[in-house]
């Protein structure tokens, strides 16, 4: 793979790639949906560039070893399919930045959404003491919501050791270590005696069927994040049964589940579940209340 001698600037180099992603019908899904846009992630933040570079520094010529490591990092998003967030160890989530490597599965959720709106009309800000993050990976979601909820103490739970060194990561990028506690925890394990105003989980969810046919990309994802059995509701159970225990009167759960949604509005006919709708897209995020909860 050598891009020919009018390839020389960021621009350029968008262009190239864009058309090496399109020949090698690559599956986009970990933050942008096109091969241009994928480019110019890849382009822009391989060069350590902000997404709104002005034209004159678009078109600036690079020197060698920057083009050398470009076409490195479009080369291994071919060849080995690897997600642009790996290759540089950089998501984004509600318009922050999270170290990333594939101990974690990539931010993309549409909690995000949520979160930058303050789960309104559903809380209020000033009222939210304490949240919990279930299933907290990279930390993203525990992280946008302590910045959101800034009087609350937010607990990041899971299972994974690597995940929660990442998480730590973090937590100390975003300069949060007095409000966000990690803890190592099956579900709520480890939680005994907590009860939070806010619980949001993004567990895995990924049904054996949905497993079998990922994309290569999604594959380099921890299996641990994805997979949650024949019916994709293998951790879901547990949530539902068990999230009452933790949470406070006036609480709320917000846990995502996909493509399982239907899964789960079959075996669980009578929970009156509410469905997110988003502006960004994504789907499959549903609120219960305490209070419904305590009618079941
Ligand atoms: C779908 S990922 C979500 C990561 C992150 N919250 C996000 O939205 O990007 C699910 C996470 O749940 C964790 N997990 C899986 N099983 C768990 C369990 N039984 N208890 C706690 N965490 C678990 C995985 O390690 C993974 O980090």
């Amino acid at each position: 793979m050598k891009p020919g001698l009018d390839v020389r600037t960021p621009y350029q180099f968008i262009l190239w790639a864009e058309q090496k992603f399109e020949d090698a019908d690559l599956y986009y899904g970990h933050g942008t949906d096109n091969a241009y846009d994928e480019a110019a992630y890849l382009i822009l933040r391989g060069l350590g560039l902000p997404f709104d570079l002005d034209d004159v520094d678009l078109n600036q010529e690079l020197p060698a070893e920057k083009i050398e490591f470009l076409v490195e990092l479009i080369r291994c998003r071919v060849e080995k399919r690897l997600p642009v967030a790996y290759l540089l160890n950089e998501a984004w989530f509600c318009g922050l930045s999270f170290y990333v490597d594939d101990s974690v599965l990539i931010p993309r959720s549409p909690i995000a959404e949520l979160i930058a709106d303050r789960f309104s009309p559903w809380c209020e800000v000033e009222r939210v003491s304490s949240i919990v993050d279930i299933g907290t990976g990279s930390g993203c979601i525990a992280i946008a919501s302590a910045l959101s909820f800034p009087a609350a103490r937010v607990d990041a739970v899971d299972i994974s050791r690597d995940a929660l060194a990442v998480a730590e990561e973090n937590v100390r990028r975003h300069e949060l270590s007095d409000r966000i506690r990690l803890i190592r925890s099956n579900l709520y394990e480890s939680l005994a005696g907590q009860h939070y105003d806010i619980i949001i989980a993004n567990p895995p969810y990924v049904d054996e069927s949905d497993m079998d046919t990922l994309p290569e990309e999604y594959r380099h994802e921890p299996g641990l994040a994805l997979a949650a059995g024949d019916d994709g509701l293998d951790i879901v159970r547990h949530i539902l049964s068990d999230s009452r225990e933790y949470m406070s009167d006036n609480g709320i759960l917000v846990c995502e589940v996909g493509n399982s949604q239907e899964a789960l509005m079959e075996a669980y006919p009578d929970y009156p579940f509410f469905w997110f709708e988003f502006e960004f897209g994504g789907h499959g995020v549903f609120l219960l209340t305490a209070a419904q909860l305590d009618q079941l």
